[in-house]
């Protein structure tokens, strides 16, 4: 693959201006559409949002006025981009649906890195997060058929798998320990920094969407999960964000996100199996690549340095949508008991001291009960068992993984023990076959 990014003029600022029609588009179907087109619009609209922000936080640093107005009229363009891309999503799509998107895009975009990470410790701290959006899926699943009657193989069609994950309550953790060691701005892979920006822009708006949505259901237990997952995501960004350089000037992450934007959109050109939003895919790399140009002149400008020691010569793919169940299949059953150690790397629940420091954040968000423990012991009233889909027999293996990713110690009172939960696997099975007699 040889396309150097840097050396494309892309659309000039200057004709980067939409118009409103162009801006609001036609919505997709939401019975029709890919899952893979539904996560790519969730994707980029996070892209656009992080792009439009740091844009912001980069005008407040500008004393130039010829800067500032460059800068003004670039997030201009991407706060365009957002519109175009969130209101690609259709007004009977519900929240929950929408919920179902954002989890199936953290975990496949993040095991998609986990095995395209040339850095071995972003690649386990990649593995160690996605169990936790795999949870998530699982979680909201069982609200998405208690609520709204759907069954979670209507949005992720078949493509991930919808079962138990390292469980929700075992998420929170003491800030510090989130907290991960950096990468070197000088010997990390361009590869290293696009997977990160990406994650870090997907997290936020994951965690973004979930505060500004949560409280849209009357059903309590339903805004609290929304509560407490909306609290994970929000260490999801500390510990992807932790895992950027902090000494890359204002100028060199100028430049990564618009690289970020230009490799993001040019995997959609290339992924994309619908052709009326593939052409929108288009004209945003056109865009985006129009952007990069202006960047690169302000980083040599400022930092008198080549932008191609920061982000190479080449195009860098982020994601390729497509199915990862057996990827995460294997780190669920390997590493669903992994938990963070206090010097920035992991450890397993059997070597946990007694005064971890996340047993008090557990012990305190969780003294009343876990919302998403509760989850499970709803759906029992509803289905006899929990929902789960995976399209063939792995999901016998469920209360293995319960038993080997849940804690002895800063449980809820709530907690769905793996014995309860064989016992209601065991219950929806003699009803099933009761149910086969009547018929
Ligand atoms: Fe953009
Ligand atoms: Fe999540
Ligand atoms: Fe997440
Ligand atoms: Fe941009």
């Amino acid at each position: 693959m040889s396309f150097n990014p840097l050396k494309e003029k892309g659309l000039p600022i200057e004709k980067q201006l939409r118009n409103w029609h162009q801006i609001v588009g036609k919505p997709y179907n939401k019975t029709l559409v890919d899952c893979y087109t539904r996560t790519r619009q969730i994707l980029m609209n996070g892209i656009e949002v992080e792009a439009w922000g740091f844009k912001h936080q980069l005008q407040r640093f500008l004393t130039d006025d010829a800067d500032k107005d460059t800068i003004a009229k670039i997030s201009r363009i991407e706060d365009q981009q957002q519109a175009t891309m969130n209101w690609m999503a259709p007004c009977d799509q519900s929240v929950l649906e929408t919920t179902l998107g954002y989890e199936q895009v953290a975990v496949d975009v993040t095991a998609w890195m986990a095995q395209n990470e040339p850095d071995p410790y972003v690649k386990e701290t990649f593995d160690f997060g996605l169990l936790e959006d795999f949870d998530h899926l699982y979680r909201y699943s069982q609200f998405a058929y208690m609520v709204e009657g759907i069954k979670p193989n209507e949005i992720v069609q078949g493509q991930t798998d919808i079962v138990v994950g390292r469980p929700t309550q075992n998420h929170h953790n003491c800030n510090a320990l989130r907290l991960r060691k950096h990468y070197d701005k000088s010997t990390a892979d361009p590869q290293t920094k696009v997977n990160i920006l990406t994650l870090v822009s997907g997290e936020q708006q994951t965690h973004n969407y979930y505060a500004e949505h949560g409280f849209m259901y009357g059903d309590h237990v339903l805004r609290e999960t929304y509560a407490e997952i909306k609290d994970v995501e929000e260490e999801h960004v500390t510990m992807y964000e932790s895992l950027i350089d902090p000494s890359e000037s204002l100028w060199e992450k100028f430049l990564l996100h618009e690289f970020t934007e230009v490799c993001n959109y040019y995997t959609c050109v290339e992924d994309e199996v619908d052709n009326r939003i593939k052409s929108l895919w288009e004209v945003c790399l056109d865009i985006e690549l129009g952007h990069l140009q202006i960047a690169a002149e302000l980083f040599k400008k400022y930092e008198k340095r080549d932008p191609e020691e920061v982000i190479g010569t080449n195009i860098v793919i982020p994601c390729r949508f497509k199915t990862q169940k057996e990827y995460v299949r294997k780190v669920l059953v390997d590493e669903v008991n992994k938990r963070l150690d206090t010097k920035k790397g992991y450890t397993t629940i059997d070597k946990l001291p007694e005064d971890w420091p996340s047993y008090k954040i557990q012990e305190r968000a969780n003294e009343i009960s876990s919302p998403t423990e509760n989850s499970t012991r709803l759906i029992q009233i509803y289905h006899d068992r929990d929902i789960v889909e995976t399209g063939d027999k792995f999901e016998e293996k469920e209360v293995k993984i319960l038993e080997k990713g849940l804690q002895e110690k800063g449980l809820a009172d709530n907690t769905v023990m793996p014995d309860e939960l064989d016992d209601m696997i065991l219950l929806h099975e003699e009803r099933e076959g009761e149910k086969e007699k009547l018929i």
